[in-house]
């Protein structure tokens, strides 16, 4: 992608001159220079070459971006000695766009580091974030803050976002509300938001971006996530109309993936492989739900190579994952082309289309839906705009309803995301081209190396191996971006949220700020003193969150808990799936094997026990009894039902947890994922020492794990809690 010439009526002439093939001298590198940053070249000083200006985090090549080496040996955007090319600081969008409610600093700019404070006037509340702060990619910090008071309205202020304007001020259901962005600015996303019977408004908050703004890994992963498991968690849901979200279609659907890579003159080598392993990731994570999409999967300059076919997959012999993988694997580019046809990806995908529906039928085609994918910088320069050919696909899909609400109802059938990816973006021809309903389908995004990490983060699968995170002499475990969990006792009395210190393993020691923590309401330490226990575990969990979410990488990912969605995606349990029938899964046996961590220096490893269930727990909760601080004569006193027992040398030799252990997760692991059951409480006996490390339990020692399945209503009020905007929910089940 990148380089190509972009055929404006203006740039028509030049790609006369592009075409006529003569060469005629290379480009200089006078003038080129940019203060405060560097360039680099794609092919040194040759026609076509791409010199892509690199600027420090914070900041922005200005006044462009990227400049090419035309034909005739000058430079595309030659540089002007009265606006030098330098590194500007990164801007965000005027706050200042709030209603009943004021901003300070006031200010006519700002920029990266800037804080910002939002308050609202006497007699309404906020909602969103009181405190923000400019991002080095050209964002605000949190979510957008609402001043609003009760209106009897259906639906909420749905407030203005920073650097916007809105049109609209009746909340009512089916009214309408307009945005429209200020000088420099461009919106992404719907530019209009309609109120729903439920009272919620339509599709997801636009925003404000410059040429400099971008989304990061994160923000993409978790939208793009969010987005694509909705597609396909639907195929494995048969009766599910809950309201805003889209309608389930029934089981018997077809999930049709097109991906289409750009990989015009200026991609490196690397850059191809690295597409190319970000798509085995993405089909990797997509087939661990139950789902068995058909895949189309294209790169594409001037041409087309088409490296899966979609019809294979509709004939008699069945594709297999692998097969696709090495497919891609095996893949090499030839001779680059110059010159780029997005509209030619386009029509490629609406033959194969077109053919699919002649052999299944008309009917049966009804019940297909299609997901296209592509990655460009959206610089075509052959083939025209792809806009009609998007037009024909949405007929067909939506099978030529001219009545609008009948066609509306057919648009959960087709998702087209672009993730567009460049130093320069052509946003104005590309996201006309995204549809779909829900989330975010249109992602900015600087470097295809990001990619990898983005779908390594979509949809949670993990290696748990390095999910702790550490506060005090404690471990816990990632929930998600903004939650560690672990054990209540970590904290003592009188603790304030700035004394708790959370160090993120992942090598490289980072110390993320604590913005509060929540025990359980019913963790009492000295709840049974008159019992006989002089401390009692009970309920010992917490969560605590951060005041800034942990960016995952492969070293840091979330774990699955109980009763959510996610585990029961990762334990393939297909349709409407309960909270039971994950516990009959995961605690089925007598005795079922568990792990859990343990840290000594920077090393971190892994312990084994098993969890003594059903006949076994009497014979094995009775050594509580044996505990310093343990006067009474009825184990189930200190050890309630929310407990898990391990420890022993029979049948097996169980690790015994360590002190530093507290707070850590208790999981099993599932095929591809690991899902936490328990966590660390406590222990009956101190084998461990100061050392810590892979310590044998001996004959009588005993430890407990609070079981999550016994705290689902706590962590389900915080983490599932959807009446708040500060971080994104879990799902959990119904029941
Ligand atoms: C905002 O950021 C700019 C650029 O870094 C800096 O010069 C200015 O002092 C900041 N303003 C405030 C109020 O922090
Ligand atoms: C689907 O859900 C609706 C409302 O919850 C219910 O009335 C209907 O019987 C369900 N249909 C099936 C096939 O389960
Ligand atoms: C699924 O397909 C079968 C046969 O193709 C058909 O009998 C059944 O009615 C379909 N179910 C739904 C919910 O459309
Ligand atoms: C949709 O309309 C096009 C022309 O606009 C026509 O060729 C096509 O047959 C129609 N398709 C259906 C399913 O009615």
């Amino acid at each position: 992608m990148g380089f190509a010439v972009h055929c404006s009526w203006l740039a028509a002439l030049l790609c006369l001159h592009f075409f006529g093939g003569q060469v005629c001298c290379d480009c200089t590198e006078e003038n080129m220079e940019i203060e405060g940053g560097h360039y680099t070249l794609t092919k040194q000083l040759q026609k076509g070459s791409l010199l892509i200006y690199q600027c420090p985090e914070g900041y922005y090549p200005y006044p462009v971006m990227t400049r090419l080496c035309q034909h005739n040996g000058n430079w595309r955007m030659a540089p002007r000695r009265f606006t030098p090319q330098r590194c500007r600081v990164v801007e965000c969008p005027d706050p200042n766009v709030m209603e009943y409610g004021e901003v300070s600093p006031p200010q006519d700019k700002y920029f990266v580091n800037n804080v910002t404070m939002y308050e609202c006037y006497s007699g309404y509340t906020m909602r969103g974030s009181a405190r923000r702060v400019c991002l080095p990619n050209g964002k605000w910090s949190g979510s957008t803050p609402i001043c609003s008071r009760e209106s009897g309205h259906d639906c909420a202020d749905p407030g203005i976002p920073a650097g916007a304007s809105r049109a609209g001020n009746i909340f009512g259901i089916d009214e309408t509300v307009k945005y429209s962005c200020n000088s420099n600015l461009f919106l992404v996303g719907p530019i209009e938001r309609v109120c729903l019977e439920n009272g919620q408004w339509s599709g997801k908050e636009p925003a404000c971006y410059y040429k400099h703004t971008y989304d990061t890994s994160l923000e993409v992963s978790q939208a793009f996530g969010s987005s694509i498991r909705e597609s396909l968690t639907t195929l494995e849901s048969l009766n599910d109309t809950q309201a805003g979200k889209t309608i389930r279609i029934s089981k018997n659907g077809t999930l049709n993936i097109y991906i289409a890579v750009d990989i015009s003159e200026s991609i490196e080598e690397a850059d191809v492989k690295k597409a190319k392993d970000a798509i085995i990731t993405l089909i990797k994570k997509i087939s661990s739900f139950t789902v068995d999409p058909n895949y189309e999967i294209v790169f594409f300059s001037s041409d087309l190579y088409e490296v899966v076919n979609i019809l294979d997959f509709f004939d008699e012999k069945k594709v297999e994952r692998n097969t696709i993988i090495n497919i891609l694997n095996d893949f090499q580019v030839g001779q680059k082309n110059t010159g780029t046809d997005l509209n030619l990806v386009f029509k490629t995908f609406l033959e194969r289309m077109a053919i699919i529906k002649l052999q299944v039928g008309k009917e049966q085609f009804k019940e297909h839906r299609h997901v296209f994918i592509l990655f460009t910088d959206g610089a075509y320069n052959m083939g025209g705009s792809p806009e009609p050919t998007v037009a024909q696909i949405k007929n067909m899909v939506y099978m030529n309803h001219t009545v609008e609400q009948e066609a509306q109802s057919r648009e959960e059938y087709l998702d087209i995301y672009i993730f567009a990816i460049g130093n320069e973006i052509f946003d104005d021809d590309l996201q006309p081209l995204v549809t779909g309903l829900g989330g975010k389908h249109y992602f900015r995004m600087k470097e295809i190396t990001e990619l990898q990490e983005t779908f390594d983060q979509i949809i949670g699968k993990l290696s748990l191996k390095k999910t702790e995170g550490r506060s005090k002499n404690c471990i816990g475990s990632l929930v998600n971006p903004y939650f560690v969990l672990t054990a209540a006792h970590c904290f003592t009395f009188g603790n304030l949220p700035e004394d708790v210190k959370v160090e993120i393993d992942d090598g490289q020691g980072r110390v993320k700020k604590v913005k509060n923590f929540i025990p359980h309401p019913k963790y009492k330490i000295n709840g049974k003193e008159n019992e006989g226990v002089l401390e009692f575990y009970d309920y010992d969990v917490a969560l605590i969150q951060l005041e800034e979410y942990v960016q995952i990488s492969s070293f840091v990912r979330p774990i699955c808990i109980p009763c959510t969605q996610e585990t029961s995606d990762a334990l393939q349990l297909v349709g409407v799936s309960t909270c039971k029938q994950q516990e009959e899964l995961l605690l089925k046996n007598d005795l079922e094997r568990v792990s859990f961590l343990t840290k000594r220096g920077t090393a971190v490893d892994e312990k084994d026990a098993h969890a003594k269930l059903g006949g076994n727990r009497v014979d094995c909760i009775k050594h509580a009894l044996e505990a310093p601080g343990i006067t009474t004569t009825d184990p189930n006193v200190a050890v309630t039902d929310n407990f898990l027992c391990t420890g022993g040398r029979t049948p097996f030799r169980d690790h015994v947890a360590c002190k530093g252990d507290s707070g850590g997760a208790v999981f099993k692991n599932y095929e591809h994922r690991t899902i936490q059951v328990a966590l660390v409480s406590w222990g009956t006996k101190d084998l461990c020492g100061s050392g810590g490390g892979i310590v044998e339990s001996d004959q009588t020692s005993r430890d407990f794990h609070i079981n999550l399945f016994r705290v689902v209503d706590f962590l389900k009020e915080i983490l599932g809690n959807d009446k708040q905007d500060e971080y994104s929910t879990l799902e959990f089940l119904k029941d």
